[in-house]
């Protein structure tokens, strides 16, 4: 019986897209009057500050990105700026966004926005925001199809919500991320899953849980009332949110594989459910992973993260059941040694052929982060960039595994495992 020969170099679909994202408030400076610039005011977050100072140094970080073969780039608009009062529109920084979508133009780097990355303005948290305003998926929807509205004609791809999941759970659960509610018994229910950060005083009490469910609809239905909203102002736009699939699996153990469902049901699938029919693609994160019945102990990423990238050729499967266009807008790895990215990007990028050779419709790959950022409620410690950069000058250097993510980029290919 003949066998097939060992594919020794693994190809990508030809135009697929290959680059790096950001966000707005880790990554520009100069941003106070948003819900994390308060948050680090009042003590409950590190300082924010001037960031990397990419609101000022766009263009020449672009070029760098040009440089490592990047085709594509995202990024994310800040509603602070845009709307930093409530009804009250800043045309003076959509021409800002619009300059920095030209400059990736210029570069041929095709732009992916996203409309809202964690952060929101004061004015719409201080009225109520997500938590309570009844009117929040409206005001949302509007912020979008203005943006949509002023942008759409340099950019074809817009999210509307980064990571509703994470959001819901660190903020309304954890305690940990603006509006700072926590929920006493979240410890007990889900220790031992990745990515624990310590928890806050602030605003403790049992009927978070509660708030911590309803938040969730209410991202489902901004989503959902954005889409339409977008889409009034620009038809031709594809519109997507992004969702960190969180990968839970198990050993054979049945009660395991229960666990798993359960969970995988809870944090993507329920959610997905209400709002993929209004995705025109899926924009789709991967970080972490949980096995249950796992004896395996895993190396380390700087947070403390299980180093899994094969956990994206599960994620992919997983979201390939919407049956729309994929794109990873996240997947990347916190390691200020620079030691271990290369070949976890190599072997995420080969579990993402694996996933495209079983049918996932994925287009294109945007690694966290094109360079070292503000990184959450860690600060600045966390070292995610392709290039690092050092907060005292603000001088940019080019890691070495940046080189091995040209190599693929520039290719279109990655060797086979
Ligand atoms: C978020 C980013 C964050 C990254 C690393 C993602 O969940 O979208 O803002 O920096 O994870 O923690």
């Amino acid at each position: 019986m003949e066998t097939e020969p060992i594919q020794r170099i693994l190809k990508f679909p030809e135009g697929f897209l290959w680059g790096a994202a950001t966000s707005s408030f880790q990554v520009e400076g100069g941003i106070d009057n948003n819900d994390w610039a308060e948050g680090s005011r009042n003590g409950l977050l590190p300082p924010i500050g001037r960031a990397c100072d990419h609101y000022n140094r766009y263009e020449s970080d672009f070029d760098i990105a040009q440089s490592l073969g990047h085709n594509c780039h995202r990024l994310s608009i800040e509603w602070s700026r845009i709307e930093p009062a409530e009804g009250k529109f800043d045309l003076m920084e959509i021409e800002h966004y619009r300059n920095v979508l030209k400059a990736l133009h210029k570069r041929n780097m095709v732009p992916f926005v996203t409309l809202w990355h964690f952060s929101v303005p004061i004015w719409f948290s201080e009225s109520g925001g997500f938590d309570s305003r009844s009117d929040a998926p409206e005001i949302f929807a509007r912020y979008c199809a203005f943006v949509v509205e002023h942008l759409g004609d340099l950019c074809k791809h817009f999210a509307t919500i980064n990571e509703a999941m994470p959001l819901a759970s660190n903020g309304w659960r954890r305690g940990t991320w603006p509006p700072f509610r926590e929920w006493p018994g979240f410890e007990w229910a889900l220790s031992g899953v990745p990515g624990a950060m310590p928890l806050t005083q602030k605003n403790k009490s049992i009927s978070n849980i509660y708030k911590y469910f309803r938040v969730m609809s209410t991202f489902a239905r901004a989503h959902n009332a954005a889409y339409r909203a977008i889409k009034k102002v620009s038809p031709g736009s594809e519109v997507s949110i992004v969702h960190q699939v969180l990968v839970f699996h198990a050993n054979n153990n049945p009660i395991n594989k229960l666990f798993a469902s359960i969970l995988n049901w809870h944090w993507t699938y329920s959610f997905m459910a209400k709002v993929y029919k209004q995705c025109d693609s899926i924009s789709v994160n991967y970080y972490l992973h949980k096995k249950f019945g796992e004896t395996r102990v895993y190396e380390k990423s700087d947070m403390n993260w299980d180093i899994y990238p094969e956990g994206i050729y599960q994620a992919l499967i997983m979201m390939k059941r919407y049956q729309k266009p994929l794109y990873i807008s996240e997947a990347g790895i916190a390691d200020a040694s620079d030691s271990k990215r290369a070949d976890y990007i190599q072997r995420l990028v080969q579990h993402m052929h694996k996933a495209i050779e079983e049918g996932a419709d994925l287009r294109g790959y945007m690694y966290w982060s094109l360079m070292d950022n503000y990184e959450l409620a860690h600060g600045y410690e966390k070292r995610f960039g392709l290039i690092a950069i050092n907060f005292d000058t603000l001088e940019r250097t080019v890691r070495d595994s940046a080189q091995v993510y040209a190599r693929i980029a520039r290719s279109n290919s990655v060797d086979n495992f």
